[in-house]
């Protein structure tokens, strides 16, 4: 079958009751050429599937990241890439060289070293987090009670945004990362986003405090609406996708407890779930050729990170869980110049939720069959919305 004689399948493929990633990801990468989807919007997109072409595609320059140009696909009705006139400083919708401008400014605060003297104030959120859980009895929900409050209290801390606002912020960021939030709940959510984050600015160019959004603001290479914009991006990044993987991550270790605090468990979780399977989106700028198919100036294209983290060619036995293997080579974070930012951090948290979790708790359990955990099918993200746990009292 030549791929013009394929229909174009429904967007996107994760769906209640089917496994993830989508099993039709192992045909997909077995076909010739590529496989074309229609979104929510109507508008068609080429999906790709295999590793290696997951990485071309992230890494032409003939196909740009910034949805000003005509085509740029949407993954939702509402929900979609915004452009630097909607929110100056999204960066991550910018190609080199503009893009370079930011990367440049935010890299020293990312790097691995930097990263780890972070690591006694992860600590403390961790084990604070978990204080008030076993204060509060022998059960909780996992996700609303650790796996969203850890990484969301580590990038307000970084930024320099008071705890007391975790709950406004984690609310809009929700709204945003909903495939079916409506037009204007999205546009309210991200102008009061920035309202707040404008507000925060000016107090913080009268009292400097040790944070980012300081250190910013001191070095003075971007300009007010861009830093508002790039704190938007930071915010909205670094708590999710975090939380999602920390979740997921947690059922698998309670059913492989082998590799419980070895840290190779990290690195593969990150490969098997690969929560951002729909978070790059890309135009073609010029006609350009990937895995054997033509691509239009003006065609969208999704490459499924999952997809590519799951192509056999790559990771023997992909559907399986196993920290043993080198999971080094995954796209979980992207590729590229747009790979994450925040993937040194992401790191480190996962690192000392983990290993903190089950140290301090290693009676925890699932209060619930898995198969009736409550997957994300309506989330840019994959996750849970809820992890009902118990342990033993006085664990
Ligand atoms: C498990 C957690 C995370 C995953 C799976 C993840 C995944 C990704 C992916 C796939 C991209 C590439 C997007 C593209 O090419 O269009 C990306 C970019 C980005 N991520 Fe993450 N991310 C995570 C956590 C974080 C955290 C904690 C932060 C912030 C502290 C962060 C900040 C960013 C930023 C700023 C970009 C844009 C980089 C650029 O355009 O140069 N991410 N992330």
């Amino acid at each position: 079958m030549t791929t013009t004689d394929r229909c174009p399948v429904a967007f996107p493929l994760r769906r209640p009751g089917k496994p993830f990633p989508a099993p039709e990801y192992v045909e997909y990468r077995a076909l010739d050429g590529l496989v074309e989807s229609v979104l929510p919007t109507g508008a068609r997109v080429w999906l790709v599937t295999r590793h290696e072409d997951v990485r071309t595609v992230l890494t032409d320059p003939r196909i740009s990241s910034n949805p000003a140009h005509p085509g740029f696909p949407r993954p939702g009705k509402t929900v979609g890439v915004p452009s630097q006139d909607e929110v100056p400083g999204w960066f991550v919708a910018l190609d080199p060289p503009e893009h370079g401008r930011f990367r440049r400014t935010l890299i020293p605060e990312f790097t691995v070293r930097q990263v780890r003297e972070m690591r006694p104030a992860i600590q403390q959120i961790v084990d604070a987090r978990i204080d008030a859980m076993l204060a509060a009895g022998s059960t909780a929900d996992l996700i609303a009670d650790f796996a969203l409050p850890v990484p969301s209290l580590v990038i307000s801390s970084l930024l320099g945004v008071p705890k007391a606002d975790r709950d406004f912020f984690e609310a809009k960021t929700r709204v945003l990362v909903t495939l079916s939030s409506g037009d204007e709940e999205r546009e309210a959510a991200s102008r009061a986003l920035l309202r707040y984050l404008n507000r925060l600015i000016a107090v913080k160019r009268k009292r400097p405090g040790d944070d980012l959004l300081s250190r910013l603001l001191a070095e003075g290479t971007l300009s007010g609406p861009e830093l508002s914009g790039v704190s938007m991006l930071l915010l909205i990044a670094g708590h999710e996708t975090t939380a999602n993987n920390i979740g997921l991550g947690v059922v698998t270790l309670l059913s492989h407890p082998r590799w419980i605090g070895d840290e190779r468990a990290v690195e593969e979780l990150l490969r098997y779930y690969s929560v951002a399977d729909l978070v790059a989106f890309r135009v073609a700028v010029e006609d350009v050729e990937i895995g054997g198919q033509l691509i239009r100036a003006g065609e969208g294209i999704v490459p499924l990170v999952a997809a590519a983290n799951h192509d056999g060619t790559v990771f023997e036995r992909p559907a399986e869980f196993d920290p043993g293997r080198s999971a080094r080579s995954h796209v979980a974070f992207g590729y590229g110049v747009h790979q994450c930012l925040g993937q040194n951090l992401v790191r480190v948290e996962m690192d000392i939720a983990y290993r903190t979790l089950f140290e301090r708790i290693p009676t925890l359990e699932l209060a619930v069959p898995v198969e009736e955990l409550p997957l994300k099918y309506d989330g840019v993200l994959y996750g849970l919305h809820a992890l009902p746990v118990r342990w033993q009292e006085g664990a």
